[in-house]
């Protein structure tokens, strides 16, 4: 439920930029969402890919609560720890020795970041070497870079123009993207899945190709890892279930569990393009969301959520299937991990979502016909169940069943 006035309140103080669903939520635990009338829900959304650990997990109420009493901010002028440390403590889960960080505030911010640094690497060796090439149906954030690489047209069209240096091609043609890179090209971009174009693996052949061509022309390969970093995949990053090794990841969304916080890795002389000067940021790499982001590591670590990801992708898979022949709405499953879809054979999802809600569960429609399910990492079996029971019943009520197997 949602307070009688605050929609009202809301649309004459906010500019009017997010289609809300209507339920107010006020607080939560692991994967449980709490309404303003009490009402607990399923989370499957996890605020976008971002709350990994669930709701209020201790660890990171008590590493940020720490941090608030100790020190905020003093910004990027001088030396903190906390920054240090989790730079380490990320190159270690990538496994990059060489790697080195830059701290940032969100994925937007991260994605701007790479396109500076694939420019700067890319002019040190041409100054005409800054295009860059991305996958159509890619999203890469809404600031005016991540924008344009972003692979809609539709979110490019009220704000153009937006410059020409971009080149897409469809995300899963391998030799649109070899022909598109050329030695004016400085970065390819893709994410492994493409989470908001929605949860679409893209091929290894793609990747390859990617990989290919950035090592022909000495550009930079750029893994957007935003949303299938840190453990989402079955993974710690989503490139580890490919065959191809990024130069650059962008990571924001689960790094501090809904603290905002960005960052990204570069490995090889990538990693040293950036000067003094070159980029900065007033929060970014700030004590409190540094302290959030190492205890989400520990966590990820200590209770094995890689492995736990990779183990419920594969449940979350088999009950998805499940309702593939059993209701005529679902068409298939897309995804890897815990970031999935429920295809639909129409553009029935938003249908679905509120049907969902009402029955208790929180999903996405994440495309007109698709269903995006990425719960926390802490999910259990009998999540799970209880997401496939709850999902039954929103999609017999947004279509009659065909067979009512489920
Ligand atoms: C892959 C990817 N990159 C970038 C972004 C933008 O992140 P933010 O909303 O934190 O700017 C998103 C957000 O959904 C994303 O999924």
């Amino acid at each position: 439920m949602i307070a009688p006035d605050l929609a009202a309140r809301e649309a004459a103080a906010l500019m009017g930029t997010y289609r809300r669903q209507p339920v107010e939520f006020v607080s939560g635990q692991g994967p449980w969402l709490v309404d303003a009338g009490g009402r607990r829900y399923l989370d499957f959304v996890s605020g976008l890919s971002v709350t990994s650990l669930g709701h209020a997990h201790p660890a990171v109420a008590d590493a940020v609560a720490a941090q608030v009493r100790t020190l905020v901010h003093t910004s990027n002028l001088y030396y903190t720890r906390p920054q240090v440390e989790l730079a380490e403590r990320l190159k270690a889960t990538l496994g990059w020795d060489d790697g080195l960080a830059f701290f940032c505030n969100s994925g937007a911010e991260a994605n701007e970041a790479a396109i500076k640094l694939a420019r700067r690497h890319g002019k040190l060796r041409d100054p005409g070497k800054v295009g860059v090439v991305a996958l159509e149906g890619g999203f890469h954030g809404r600031t005016l870079g991540a924008l344009l690489a972003t692979g809609s047209p539709d979110k490019h069209a009220p704000f153009e123009p937006l410059g020409t240096w971009m080149t897409h091609v469809p995300h899963d043609d391998p030799d649109a993207l070899t022909a598109a890179v050329d030695e004016g090209t400085c970065a390819v971009w893709v994410e492994i899945v493409q989470g908001e174009g929605g949860v679409r693996p893209v091929g290894e052949e793609v990747l390859r190709a990617a990989r290919d061509a950035c090592d022909r022309v000495g550009a930079l390969l750029v893994a957007d890892e935003v949303q299938t970093g840190l453990g989402r995949l079955g993974a710690w990053y989503g490139w580890q279930t490919s065959a191809v090794e990024p130069d650059v990841v962008c990571l924001a969304k689960a790094l501090a569990n809904g603290l905002p916080a960005g960052a990204i890795v570069a490995r090889g002389e990538a990693s040293t393009a950036f000067g003094p000067g070159d980029h900065a940021t007033t929060f970014g790499g700030g004590p409190v969301v540094c302290a959030a982001a190492l205890a989400v590591l520990d966590v990820i670590e200590r209770e094995g959520l890689v492995d736990r990801a990779r183990r419920l992708g594969g449940v979350l898979t088999d009950r998805l299937e499940q309702f593939v022949g059993a209701f005529d709405l679902a068409a298939g499953v897309r995804g890897r991990g815990l970031l999935q879809a429920l295809v639909l054979d129409r553009p029935a999802a938003a249908d679905v979502v509120r049907h969902a809600l009402a029955e208790g569960l929180v999903v996405n429609d994440v495309a007109p016909d698709a269903v995006r399910l990425a719960p926390a990492l802490v999910i259990g079996e009998a999540d799970i169940d209880d997401m496939a029971a709850r999902l039954a019943r929103a999609l017999a009520a947004a279509a009659s069943p065909a067979r009512g197997r489920t």
